[in-house]
């Protein structure tokens, strides 16, 4: 046999032997009161670009695509949710005190300057934010960070 063929020989089996990896529970909860865009009431064009681009890897449901059944396709897409979800997660933000949400507003403001989110390997697949998208997203929560406890702004949820 030739070497290449004994390599996609391994290579096949390793792919086939992989799906019989568990896969991962899906993230997808029912809907939940107190999500950012119900807490915050976002503009269209703000909440579009969130749910394009973060929502997936932050919140408790991700969109996934069919290939996301196959191994190891399946454990490199939870790694990256749970991570994510670990840092941000917009579910669970609007329930957070005022301090914290701050930090997690200018966290946001600062992946988004630094181009490091959304993940590479999502952009690759997904496509870039443009500037202006970009630029919607950073003034919107500097915005919101400034205006969250204020009394004019947003009010907290009680106690
Ligand atoms: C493909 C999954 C994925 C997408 C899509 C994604 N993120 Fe992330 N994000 C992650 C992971 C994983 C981490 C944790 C990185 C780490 O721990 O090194 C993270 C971390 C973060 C953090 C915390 C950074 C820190 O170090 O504290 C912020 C803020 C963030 N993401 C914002 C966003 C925003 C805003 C978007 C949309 C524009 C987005 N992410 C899209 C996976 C994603």
């Amino acid at each position: 046999m030739k070497p290449f063929r004994i390599v996609v020989g391994i290579v096949l089996l390793l792919v086939i032997g992989a799906q019989f990896v568990p896969r991962a529970p899906e993230n997808r909860a029912a809907a939940t009161a107190g999500s950012f865009a119900e807490r915050f009431h976002p503009p269209a064009a703000v909440l579009q670009v969130l749910t394009a681009a973060c929502f997936d890897c932050h919140s408790n449901n991700t969109r996934y695509p069919w290939y996301a059944r196959l191994q190891p396709v399946n454990a490199f897409l939870a790694r990256h949710i749970k991570k994510g979800k670990k840092k941000l997660n917009f579910d669970e933000v609007a329930q957070y005190g005022l301090r914290k949400q701050r930090t997690q507003f200018n966290g946001i403001i600062n992946a988004l300057s630094d181009g490091t989110m959304p993940l590479p390997s999502y952009r690759m697949i997904h496509g870039t934010l443009n500037a202006g998208e970009k630029q919607v997203l950073i003034r919107y929560f500097t915005d919101l960070k400034d205006r969250i406890g204020k009394k004019t702004g947003i009010s907290q949820p009680a106690g």
